[in-house]
């Protein structure tokens, strides 16, 4: 028997990035990889990347020099560069980084194991096409593993949106929704194999529109067929675009209850002028009106969001404009950038704003943000909620786990409530998680 060659993956950036990372794992399995936690002791690295922002890019490039000691110390080592850096860089990264043996775009993972030969051939393996087979078809089902509590999903990759300042388009193409049979197959594999909580992935995925067996099934439909699985006891989505939230998904807030009371509806800015300027296709008033009508079907619902600040053209004013957005929406959570201009898009060729003005938004922007998470969770505190018990905490006799809003619950419980639910009193809130103890009964 050979011994199996071991594969690490570094996964960079969004959700979607996690499961195709697992899903290069089980590709590569079929050419006999098993997944290693040490890059030392690996036969191929792979970096999965992520290209929404400068630095994350950057990352790779340092993470790729850091890599040449290993190669040096073994040179049978492969290394591969997946994800959107990958996309948007192509042959590029195989010019800059001699040491690349391998470059992968995420529409082209199910011929990861051609890929993987030609490498381990010593040649250079290049594949950045957008096929029109599904990648995710061809990956094959997930093989029958245990796994822990929670899983993503890819329902729907790619954007048609061009927001301005975004590399998505580009990077994965045109929006692409999976045949609903196919995520409900998925679904029941991960609730067989131990999975009480999915989070359905997609870069716009309330703009989901999968073939179905009876027409075409919208996000709300999917939703409700997939709430329908025994054992599968807590859906989520993410990220949505405002525009495609439509009544029936505003309703299933309202009326499935697998489906949890927190939402990520990102809005980039409070001022119409960049709205506008970003290509956003709404304005300050109808986000608000949205989230107000998304609050009357669940009231308790937590929002998410994202910003960006330093937008080229924003004004102090158009910042101030944001910044009152956000005392409205009052955010439960929320992701914030300083504008970065990314090759290829529209804002990148505007005139840009100097970096002390985007520091200082910024900072001001997540000190709001901040104190708007630490009130949600002090809001907690005497509610008894549902958490499901993911892992062990730092402090002996302790677990964590996430509640049905999304917010991270100490408790002092025996390892056997891991992988389960159970209703937790909140007790108490520290900056970034709660702390609880189960409740009676
Ligand atoms: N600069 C800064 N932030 C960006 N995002 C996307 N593109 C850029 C960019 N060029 C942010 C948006 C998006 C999130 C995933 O990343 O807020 O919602
Ligand atoms: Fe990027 Fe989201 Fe805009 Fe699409 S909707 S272009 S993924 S920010």
């Amino acid at each position: 028997m050979t011994t199996p060659r071991k594969l690490f993956i570094k996964t960079y950036g969004c959700q979607m990035n996690v499961y195709d990372s697992e899903r290069m794992a089980e590709a590569l399995g079929a050419s006999g990889y098993v997944t290693t936690d040490t890059p030392e002791a690996a036969d191929m690295i792979v970096l999965n990347t992520c290209h929404i922002r400068e630095k994350a890019a950057e990352k790779v490039y340092s993470e790729l020099g850091r890599l040449k000691a290993l190669k040096a110390a073994n040179p049978d080592l492969k290394i591969g560069v997946a994800g959107c850096v990958a996309q948007a860089e192509g042959a590029e990264i195989l010019r800059r980084q001699p040491l690349v043996d391998l470059v992968v775009g995420p529409q082209s993972y199910h011929r990861l194991p051609e890929l993987e030969a030609r490498a381990r051939s010593g040649a250079k393996a290049l594949d950045t096409d957008f096929p029109e087979e599904d990648k995710f078809d061809r990956l094959g089902g997930r093989p029958k593993a245990a796994r822990g509590p929670t899983a993503f999903l890819t329902v729907q990759e790619g954007c048609d949106k061009f927001c301005a300042f975004c590399v998505v388009p580009y990077t994965r193409g045109a929006e692409a929704s999976r045949p609903a049979a196919r995520i409900l197959d998925e679904a029941r594999d991960l609730v067989d194999r131990g999975v009480l909580e999915i989070t359905l992935l997609g870069q716009n995925v309330n703009a989901y529109h999968g073939e179905g067996p009876d027409g075409t099934w919208g996000l709300a439909r999917l939703i409700r067929e997939l709430a329908r699985i025994k054992g599968l006891e807590r859906l989520r989505y993410t990220t949505s675009h405002p525009n495609d939230m439509e009544d029936d998904l505003i309703a299933a807030h309202g009326d499935c209850p697998e489906l949890m009371p927190y939402l990520h509806l990102p809005v980039q800015s409070g001022s119409d002028r960049i709205l506008k300027a970003m290509n956003r296709k709404h304005t300050a008033e109808d986000y608000l009106a949205l989230i107000g009508r998304i609050r009357a079907a669940r009231p308790d619902i937590l929002i998410s969001g994202d910003f960006i600040v330093g937008f080229p053209g924003e004004t102090d004013a158009d910042f101030e404009a944001t910044m009152a957005l956000v005392r409205e929406v009052r955010y439960g959570q929320c992701y914030s950038f300083k504008y970065s201009p990314r090759p290829g898009t529209p804002a990148a060729e505007r005139d840009q704003l100097p970096e002390d003005v985007k520091s200082d938004r910024l900072a001001r922007l997540q000190a709001l943000l901040n104190a708007q998470q630490e009130e949600a969770q002090r809001a907690m505190v005497g509610r008894t909620v549902g958490v499901l018990f993911e892992k062990p905490g730092r402090m002996p006799g302790q677990i964590v786990g996430k509640s049905d809003h999304l917010q991270a619950v100490h408790v002092e419980a025996g390892a056997d409530w891991l992988g389960r639910i159970a209703r937790v009193e909140i007790t108490a809130t520290s900056p970034n998680s709660l702390a609880g103890r189960l409740a009676a009964g």
